[in-house]
């Protein structure tokens, strides 16, 4: 054999072993579990090693706890145009008896999920569901001295249990755990799973703070060592609520009252509440490390009141830091979103890198509208209304993630890259946005009119390039200025289209009487791109 023959059968075996390196890099990619990556201040949850946006929807609390009745819901994917769904699995009917696990209702909801080609967000229902705790096991509901409940007054219980019982806490996470490590089984490979909620609307109700014996122990102790040194380091950087008690006491250490004034009892039951979750969190990411986020109850008075007509010590942003001390590996907070301020809602949801998911909210006409703002003002990692078993394809939802559901790939490609801003109409008819070198006035067409199913307008818009804009939305026009405030703006091309799978289809060139940047009514499957001048 010559040595060019020698040459020839080293190259072709560099290659295959390179060819094989590179295979193997790519496939270690996407067999990681679903992650949170943040680029630019942009955060994605990375599903299989692309970015994975949901246009969700919350099923109400007991459908996923019978598959019969779950074969009426998979066709939403079809009427509404999901990619995900929020379902629950309780504790109670995952461990009907002690050390018992049964897996069928999990796995059922998986193969239904995987058959419709939906993506899966799972809600532990576990020690809390709206403060409550309806759906802990009854084992654990009857017997009260190893499970103590949380009292509002002394010496009387109520119907949830305290956070300060470490037999509740290891109970819970065990079972967690359990679910988290058959999750991983039976799904690593296809992903069907891609994030979990922990517990529901945590907090106690009817009480700004735990009473029983064991809470009040620990409400006369100093605050913790470590919550003292977080606020310390994140001095700078904390949600401005927080910044407001602190600097109001001026303290960091010392009893609940001495640092967090009057809103002691919320700080204290939101720290315990907080450890709770954080570790039973911990149990199941060992299991399975997905992304997992805990939803809040909202303040419907934005922490202006002392009263709580809310879980107090859940995750309402006043006390999202000291969540965040007590509980590092949780990976985001998430507003349900009741409250009529939307806007104000995922302002305060998307501070200090939180990614932003909805995964409840108004399950009527306005949700078509929400989407707009929350995926194109704040990047969104997803948009959920709640209960959503019995809409269908007529609520103007279904024709808004319709047509979103070709640009996700296009979107998800340039998050980060491409600038974006989305808006609705709240209190007046005319806004002004800035986005690049312009200034864009949206004229507002449509209100929310709920008795005939017509949400308030809202839209996106984004900027492909200095002089390129993508619009979509439903009821308002635009007027483009300079935002240097001299000159005017020409538009030289007015192309209605769509995104089909990612890419841009042009569709009618609009240059004659349909030039204007104009939204009928009512949500339609409409685009338009166009070019400008200044
Ligand atoms: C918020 C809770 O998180 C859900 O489980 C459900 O109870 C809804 N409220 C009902 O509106």
């Amino acid at each position: 054999m010559n040595s060019q023959i020698w040459m020839n059968k080293i190259w072709l075996l560099l290659s295959i072993l390179f060819f094989i390196e590179i295979q193997s890099i790519e496939a270690t990619d996407t067999i990681k579990p679903p992650y949170i990556k943040s680029t630019n201040g942009v955060c994605q949850l990375m599903v299989q090693g692309k970015p994975w946006v949901m246009l969700a929807g919350e099923l109400h609390n007991s459908s996923s706890a019978d598959l019969a009745y779950m074969e009426t819901i998979w066709n939403k994917r079809n009427e509404l145009h999901l990619n995900t769904v929020i379902a629950s699995v309780s504790w109670e009917l995952f461990e009907p008896e002690e050390g018992k696990f049964d897996f069928s209702l999990v796995d059922g909801i998986i193969k239904g999920a995987r058959e419709h080609e939906l993506k899966l967000v799972l809600i532990w229902f576990g020690t809390w569901k709206n403060g409550w705790s309806t759906y802990v096991p009854e084992w654990v509901k009857t017997d009260l001295k190893r499970f103590p409940r949380m009292q509002a007054k002394p010496g009387e219980n109520s119907g949830a249990l305290s956070a300060f019982s470490e037999n509740t806490l290891k109970a819970d996470a065990k079972a967690f755990a359990a679910l988290m490590r058959h999750v991983r089984e039976v799904d690593f490979a296809e992903q069907t799973v891609i994030m979990m909620q922990v517990e529901n609307e945590t907090g106690v109700l009817n009480t700004t703070r735990d009473k029983s014996p064991l809470a009040e122990a620990m409400f006369q102790k100093p605050i913790p060592a470590q919550l003292s040194i977080y606020l310390q380091k994140q001095r700078g950087n904390l949600m401005p609520e927080m910044k407001a008690l602190l600097s109001a006491t001026g303290r960091t250490t010392g009893s609940w009252s001495d640092v967090f004034g009057f809103s002691a009892d919320e700080a204290f039951q939101a720290w315990y509440v907080a450890s709770f979750v954080g570790e039973v969190v911990e149990k199941g990411k060992k299991e399975y490390n997905i992304p997992m986020y805990v939803n809040a109850w909202l303040d419907p008075n934005f922490a202006e009141s002392i009263k709580t007509e809310y879980p107090s010590g859940g995750p309402v942003s006043k006390v999202i830091d000291i969540w965040k001390a007590a509980a590092p590996s949780i990976d985001l907070y998430a507003p349900d979103i009741y409250l009529e301020d939307f806007k104000r809602v995922c302002n305060q949801y998307a501070q200090q890198g939180n990614p932003l998911f909805v995964p409840e909210a108004h399950r009527d006409a306005r949700a078509a509208a929400n989407v707009y703002y929350a995926l194109g003002e704040h990047n969104a990692i997803g948009f959920s209304p709640f209960g959503i078993d019995a809409l269908n394809a007529d609520h103007p939802l279904s024709s808004v993630y319709k047509s979103l559901t070709g640009f996700l790939p296009f979107w998800a490609k340039n998050q980060g890259i491409l600038k974006s801003r989305g808006f609705i109409y709240t209190n007046s008819s005319e806004e002004k946005i800035e986005l690049g070198d312009f200034v864009f006035t949206i004229h507002y067409t449509q209100k929310r009119d709920l008795s005939r199913n017509i949400p308030e307008a809202a839209g996106l818009i984004l900027q492909l390039n200095p002089n390129e804009f993508i619009f979509t939305g439903f009821g308002y026009d635009v007027r483009m200025a300079p935002s240097c405030g001299k000159g005017w703006v020409e538009i030289i091309k007015n192309d209605e289209g769509e995104f089909v799978n990612g890419i841009w289809k042009a569709g009618r060139r609009m240059n004659g009487d349909e030039m204007e940047i104009s939204f009928s009514s009512k949500p339609e499957f409409r685009w338009i791109k166009i070019h400008t001048i200044k």
